[in-house]
This record gives structure tokens, C-alpha cells and sequence, in this order.
């Protein structure tokens, strides 16, 4: 594409630049240690992200991919340096304050799925909706209509070690997407995966994408940059190259939500039958045992 096309292109969209960014990092810095032992995660950092991005992060071993991703996922903070999201600098905040924005703006998926265990995946998949103030059959519904998403619902009563990894990492991104989050933050989601199941989550991803959510996922697979509309590699805490391959006037626009917000669920939520029941507390004494 023309450079002229991207200034016409500017020029278009001038008006809603501002709106569309999402976050925005400055001199974003994290260090490790003091005196000898000092090192820096990320040094001196910048980074602009616009809303409707799919960007994939690249970079050896230790250049400060997860930490950054743990920074914009307010699961961690940067030693110093502002970090803006949707116009409100949260750097300093308190980590309540994190901690509510995390639960309502931001769904992670991770390479090792990090379920717990001892849940079935449907309350796995409810559980980032505790501090949302649903109910909990509220939480039940929308978990099982984030399952059926990912055609999981007939085993919502499964434990996570009754499914396979790419099932497993299908329920992840129910979870990740079940509060409906504005922005996934996914590392190295198919890090664990055969390139079947890689390909069947890097589909469900990019779907999540075009309804207009704004990925940013990690990944040492060159392959799957065939998915992204940016592709940043980094290099010991900064970055090395940013490549956009989709202008940001074409990156889709946010659709209706995929699940109602704080529905009053219509129908009673079936629960599991005497059976599975009895399973279920088998289950979880025989875990207790071991
Ligand atoms: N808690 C910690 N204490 C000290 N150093 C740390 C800590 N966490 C991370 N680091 C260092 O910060 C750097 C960046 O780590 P990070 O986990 O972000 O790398 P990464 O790019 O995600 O690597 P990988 O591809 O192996 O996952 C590394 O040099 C690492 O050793
Ligand atoms: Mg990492």
C-alpha cells in the first residue's frame, strides 16, 4: 500500500484517532534487582494500541514478552513510566481498583490453561464473574453460553483432566471471553498444542477478533502471524521491528456483545443429574484422598 494511501487515509480518520486507542504505554520501564544485580525487563518503553488490533508479540527467550503482557493485564506494574488505558492512567492506581478493571475490561488465556482442577468447567468458566455482582445462576448461564460458543456444552460437567488440550484451551478462552472483555491477552496460547488444536484456537481467536475485540497474544510461531494486524518483535525489553499489516481505518469495528449482560436467565439452569452429582462428589474424594 502507498504512503499517499495511508495519508489520505489519516486524514480520513483523523477525527477518530483519539477515540480509537485503547492503551497507551510510556517509558514504560521494569527493572529486576538494584546495584549488580539490576536488570531490565522492559526498558524505556513505548507502545500505542488502537481498539480492533490483533497484534502478535515475537522475541527470543527473556526479551520481556510475559512482562509486558502481565503489565497491560494489571497483573503486574512497571517500575516506572505511564501506562493509559481508554484514556484513564492506571499505573498508579490501588490494586482494588486494578484488580475490578482487570475483571471487567481484560480476559486472559495462558499456555498452560491454568484451570483448577478440582472445578468442573463450567464453574471454571464462571469464575471470573464473581466480582462482576452476578448471581450465581446468573454466572452459570453465562458460563454455559460461553460453552456452547465452543460446542463444550455437553460436557459442562467435566473435570479439566477429562478433556483433551485443545478442548481444555477452548475453555480458557470461554473464561477469557465469558465477562466480555474489551481486550484478550493471550501467552503463547498454543505453546501446548498440536498444530490441529492450534489451528482450531487460532480460528476461535480470530473470530473474537473480527467482533471487533482487540487481541494481544505471544507467540514464537511465525506461522501464526498469518492471524495478526501487527506483528511486533521485540529485543531485550524494547522493540526491534512493528509491522502493520491491516491500516487501522479497516480494523473491524465492535459488534453487539456475544453474551447479555446481567441477564435474568429465563430458563432454570439444568443441573447435573443424580448421577453426575454423585460422580462429581466421588470425584472430589478421591482427589482429597490422594
Ligand atoms: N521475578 C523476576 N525476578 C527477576 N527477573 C525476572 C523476574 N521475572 C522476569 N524476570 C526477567 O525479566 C526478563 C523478561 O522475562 P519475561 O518472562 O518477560 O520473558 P519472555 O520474553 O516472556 O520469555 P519467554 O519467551 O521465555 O517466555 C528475563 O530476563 C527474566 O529473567
Ligand atoms: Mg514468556
Amino acid at each position: 500500500m502507498s504512503k499517499d494511501y495511508y495519508l489520505v487515509l489519516s486524514a480520513k480518520y483523523r477525527n477518530n484517532m483519539g477515540e480509537n486507542t485503547l492503551i497507551e504505554l510510556k517509558g514504560l520501564t521494569k527493572r529486576y534487582g538494584y546495584g549488580d544485580t539490576e536488570s531490565f525487563a522492559l526498558k524505556d518503553f513505548d507502545l500505542t494500541i488502537k481498539r480492533g488490533e490483533f497484534i502478535m508479540i515475537m522475541g527470543p527467550s527473556g526479551c520481556g514478552k510475559t512482562t509486558l503482557l502481565n503489565i497491560i493485564g494489571l497483573l503486574d506494574r512497571a517500575t516506572s513510566g505511564e501506562y493509559i488505558l481508554n484514556g484513564e492512567d492506571v499505573a498508579g492506581i490501588s490494586a482494588r481498583r486494578q484488580a475490578k478493571l482487570r475483571a471487567k475490561k481484560i480476559g486472559f488465556i495462558f499456555q498452560n490453561f491454568n484451570l483448577i482442577e478440582d472445578l468442573p468447567i463450567l464453574e471454571n468458566v464462571a469464575l471470573p464473574l464473581v466480582y462482576t455482582g452476578y448471581s450465581k445462576t446468573a454466572r452459570l448461564k453465562n458460563a454455559s453460553n460461553a460453552l456452547k460458543r465452543f460446542h463444550l456444552q455437553e460436557r459442562e460437567y467435566y473435570f479439566p483432566y477429562q478433556l483433551s488440550g485443545g478442548q481444555q484451551q477452548r475453555v480458557a478462552i470461554a473464561r477469557a471471553i465469558v465477562g466480555d472483555p474489551e481486550i484478550i491477552l493471550a501467552d503463547e496460547p498454543t505453546g501446548n498444542l498440536d498444530s490441529r488444536s492450534s489451528h482450531i484456537v487460532m480460528e476461535e481467536l480470530k473470530a473474537i477478533h473480527e467482533e471487533g475485540n482487540t487481541i494481544i497474544m505471544v507467540t514464537h510461531n511465525p506461522a501464526l502471524t498469518v492471524y495478526a494486524t501487527r506483528v511486533i518483535n521485540m529485543l531485550d525489553g524494547h522493540i526491534d521491528t512493528d509491522v502493520k499489516t491491516v491500516a487501522d481505518a479497516n480494523l473491524p469495528q465492535p459488534i453487539s456483545v456475544k453474551i447479555k449482560k446481567r441477564q435474568k436467565p429465563e430458563t432454570k439452569i439444568e443441573l447435573p443429574k443424580e448421577e453426575e452429582k454423585k460422580k462429581t462428589k466421588k470425584h472430589k474424594k478421591s482427589r482429597r484422598k490422594k
